[in-house]
C-alpha cells in the first residue's frame, strides 16, 4: 500500500488495544462534553465541507441515525445511498464504485453482505472506509457496547491501552454472529473474558477463532474466550448477558431451521439465576431484538443497558469519524 493510503475502520482486529481504548474513551468525553451543552474547539466545524457517503445494502436504523446525526453534528454533509439508489451491484462493480465515490468524498460509511465487499470497497478507496457492518463484523457497534461496559462499571485504574475492565465476565447466549466476532476481539484486547453459548453446528468458524485469539497478541493479559453449548455454563459467574438475533440480515431463508436449534438459548432471569450468573449482572443486546432470544422481563428491566447501548452509536459513530477522517486514521486522545 501506498504512504497516502487512508486508513481503514473494518474490525476492531485493526485498532491496537491503546486504539480502540482511547476512541472508547473519546467517546465518552464527547458525551460527557456535548450533553453538558457545550461542543468541543476539536469537533466543532471539524468535519466542515466534508461528504460521508453511506453505502447500505441492508436496512439500518442505530448505525444510519447515528452516523448521519455525527457527521451533522461536526458540520459535514451525510449522503445516503441506499442500495436503490445508485448502481452497484446492479449496474456497476465494487471497484469502479469505490474508486468513483472516493473520488468526490472524504469517507465512505458501508454496510454490505460479504466482508470481501467492504475489503474491496476499501482496498480502491482513496478516502477512509468505516464498515457499518458486515458478516464478520460490526466496529461501530463495538466501540459503543464498550462505552456502554465502561459507563456501567467501575473501570479499575489503568493506562491508556486499557479501560480497566480487566476481570469483567460477559456471556454471549445466541448465534455466533458478526456482532459477537468484533465484541469477542475487543474483550480480548480489553481484558475482558467472555464465555460464549451457541447451540451445535452454530459455534465460531475456527477462521474466526484465530482471529480472535490473534487479537491478544502483545496484550499483557488477553482476555480468555471459552465456548460450550450449554447456556447455563457460559452464564455462570457472569458480570453482562449479551445476545442478538438469532436470524441475521441475510439469513432469512434459514429462519425456520434456526428458531428451532436456538430453542431453550432465550435469556431469561430463570437462565441467569439457574446458570448463577453474578448478583448484579446486567444485559446488553446491539438491537433490532425479537422476543425469542430475550424474554421482555430481561430486555425491559433496570438490569436492561439497551437503551443507553443504542445511543452510545452516536457517540461510537463521533468517535470513529474524528479519528479515521478528521485525524486522518492517527487515534489520539
Ligand atoms: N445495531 C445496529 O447496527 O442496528 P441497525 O441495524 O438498526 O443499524
Ligand atoms: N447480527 C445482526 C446485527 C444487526 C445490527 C445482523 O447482521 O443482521
Amino acid at each position: 500500500t501506498s504512504p497516502f493510503a487512508p486508513r481503514h475502520l473494518l474490525s476492531i482486529a485493526d485498532l491496537t488495544p491503546a486504539e480502540f481504548a482511547t476512541l472508547v474513551r473519546n467517546a465518552a468525553s464527547h458525551k460527557r462534553t456535548i450533553k453538558s451543552g457545550a461542543i468541543p474547539q476539536s469537533l466543532l466545524g471539524s468535519m466542515s465541507g466534508k461528504t460521508v457517503a453511506m453505502m447500505f445494502n441492508k436496512r439500518s436504523t442505530r448505525t444510519r441515525v447515528s452516523t448521519e446525526a455525527a457527521t451533522v453534528q461536526m458540520g459535514g454533509h451525510p449522503m445516503f445511498l441506499g442500495k436503490d439508489d445508485i448502481q452497484l451491484g446492479v449496474n456497476e462493480s465494487v471497484y469502479d464504485t469505490s474508486v468513483v465515490i472516493s473520488s468526490m468524498v472524504s469517507c465512505i460509511v458501508a454496510r454490505v453482505a460479504k466482508h470481501s465487499d467492504v475489503a474491496d470497497l476499501a482496498k480502491h478507496s482513496s478516502v477512509p472506509v468505516i464498515n457499518a457492518l458486515c458478516d464478520s463484523f460490526h466496529p461501530l457497534q463495538i466501540i459503543a457496547d464498550f462505552l456502554t461496559i465502561y459507563e456501567s462499571f467501575t473501570p479499575k485504574a489503568h493506562g491508556l491501552s486499557s479501560l480497566g475492565l480487566e476481570g469483567l465476565k460477559i456471556a454471549w447466549v445466541g448465534d455466533a454472529n458478526n456482532v459477537l466476532f468484533d465484541l469477542a476481539i475487543g474483550a480480548t484486547k480489553m481484558g475482558v473474558d467472555m464465555a460464549v453459548a451457541t447451540p451445535k453446528g452454530y459455534e465460531i468458524p475456527n477462521e474466526m477463532l484465530d482471529i480472535i485469539q490473534r487479537a491478544g497478541e502483545g496484550v499483557a493479559a488477553p482476555g480468555k474466550l471459552t465456548q460450550t453449548n450449554v447456556p447455563e455454563e457460559a452464564v455462570k459467574d457472569a458480570d453482562i448477558l449479551v445476545t442478538d438475533t438469532w436470524v441475521s440480515m441475510g439469513q432469512e431463508e434459514e429462519a425456520k431451521k434456526r428458531m428451532k436449534a436456538f430453542e431453550g438459548f432465550q435469556i431469561t432471569t430463570e437462565l441467569a439465576q439457574r446458570g448463577g450468573a453474578k448478583e448484579s449482572w446486567k444485559f446488553m443486546h446491539c438491537l433490532p431484538r425479537h422476543p425469542e432470544e430475550v424474554s421482555d422481563e430481561v430486555f425491559y428491566s433496570p438490569r436492561s443497558l439497551v437503551f443507553p447501548e443504542a445511543e452510545n452509536r452516536l457517540w461510537a459513530a463521533i468517535a470513529a469519524l474524528e479519528g479515521f477522517v478528521v485525524n486522518k486514521g492517527k487515534i489520539v486522545e
